[in-house]
């Protein structure tokens, strides 16, 4: 499986003479699947052209801080946000120096410091500013914070000195770049996933359903899949790709989701569902259309079973995790889920407030367990997602 199929990668070009061979790093994470967008410090356009950039990454590229044309098209903090992971290809001694001290006096460094997405260095420089321990110094403390660095390599360089100090080569930078996204976390475990809405029949041609997009879902299978797991994904309806490496299963009501949910659960350590289930279906489908007759009709409701409860009653369970969507008392709401539901793990957001939630590409988590609780601020759903999984992990580890 690619890693990098679909990434939003920021490529952050600073000033040194293997700025060159930026365009080759852009021409193969885009050949790798991921969507690169450009930003460069302005001593990086002494060393090669915005417009090549531009031409190869096929977005504008940016520079400059106070823009108001390009600050209003996507202002530093979108760009920060924006982004699943960002890479500094070459980093110059400077700019890792000024990453260490969360300087944010342009675009590359302000956008560096305004993101909450894993960070790759591939450093480049003269062999002794390599050597110095300013610079190694500067590197401990961002490999300390969770900094990824690859490279240098060793051999001659532009300023006719041999050592280490060149930027490794594109290829190289490719692999370290979709590294950032496997965390190998989940590696021999058998995650079972609900998605989307399901669709409860009136007739052949009606139904109750509501206005779950499964993005969520679909992100945290492929955020599964990334930290290692084998994947099973039970969709309701929706209009989107399954993703790469995972078996999706698609169905349409509750009592199908519920059948697919118990044959795929054999060997399942973790379950989580995200799925917007319908609480009630319609006592009986009717056989034809329903015509209209000018008459009040009643249509009678029985609830439908609580597919995440049962998964949590069984002995052995899974590690289960829930999601909640409420409108308001977030927290209270969730924790009495978490108890009466009996499940390990509650993932509850706002729903009905801005922009986060249903239907949207961002949103925002309160994730709880029995003794703890984590928030996980807002950002794009497949960030969150990473991060999620991330925690499921560390949780299903502290669990067994
Ligand atoms: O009870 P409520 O619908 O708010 O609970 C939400 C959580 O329970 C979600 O994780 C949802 O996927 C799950 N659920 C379920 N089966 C149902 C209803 C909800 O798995 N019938």
């Amino acid at each position: 499986m690619n890693t990098l199929s679909a990434k939003r990668l920021l490529l952050v070009v600073t000033g040194g003479i293997a700025a060159y061979k930026a365009p080759d790093v852009v021409r193969r994470l885009r050949d790798a699947g991921a969507e690169v967008r450009v930003v460069m410090t302005p001593a990086a356009t002494a060393f090669i052209t915005p417009l090549t950039l531009q031409a190869v990454s096929g977005h504008d590229v940016r520079e400059g801080l106070f823009d108001p044309a390009a600050e209003a098209a996507m202002g530093h903090i979108e760009l920060a946000r924006w982004c699943d992971a960002l890479v500094v290809a070459p980093a110059s001694a400077d700019f890792i120096a000024r990453l260490r001290l969360g300087q944010a006096d342009d675009l590359a460094s302000a956008v560096c410091l305004a993101t909450g997405a894993p960070l790759l260095l591939a450093p480049a420089m003269n062999r002794q500013m390599w050597a110095h321990p300013a610079t190694q110094d500067n590197l401990a403390a961002l490999r300390e914070r969770g900094v990824a660095v690859v490279g240098p390599g060793s051999g001659s360089q532009a300023c006719g000195e041999v050592g280490p100090g060149r930027m490794v080569e594109a290829e190289t930078i490719v692999t370290a770049a979709g590294a950032l996204f496997e965390s190998g976390r989940l590696a021999g475990r058998r995650v079972v996933i609900t998605a989307g809405p399901t669709r409860e029949a009136i007739d052949p041609v009606r139904f109750i359903s509501n206005h779950s997009s499964g993005k969520m879902g679909y992100a945290v299978a492929a955020a599964a899949r990334e930290a290692g797991a084998s994947v099973t994904l039970v969709s309701g309806p929706t209009g989107l790709e399954p993703p790469a490496g995972v078996h999706t299963v698609r169905v349409e009501s509750a009592l199908d989701m519920f059948a697919a949910v118990r044959a795929a659960l054999a060997g399942c350590d973790i379950f989580i569902a995200t799925a917007a289930v319908a609480d009630y279906r319609p006592a009986q489908a009717a056989a034809g259309k329903i015509k209209r007759d000018g008459e009040t009709r009643t249509l009678e409701l029985v609830p439908n079973p609580d597919i995440l409860a049962s998964v949590a009653a069984l002995t052995p369970a899974p590690f289960t995790v829930g999601f909640a969507a409420e409108t308001h008392d977030v927290e209270a709401y969730a924790r009495a889920k978490l108890e009466r539901k009996g499940i390990d793990m509650i993932a509850a957001n706002l729903v009905g407030e801005g922009d986060v939630g249903f239907n949207s590409d961002d949103n925002e988590l309160l994730v709880l367990w029995r003794d703890g609780e984590q928030r996980l601020e807002r950002a794009p759903k497949t960030r969150l997602a990473r991060t999620l999984v991330e925690l499921v992990a560390a949780r299903y580890a502290a669990a067994r």
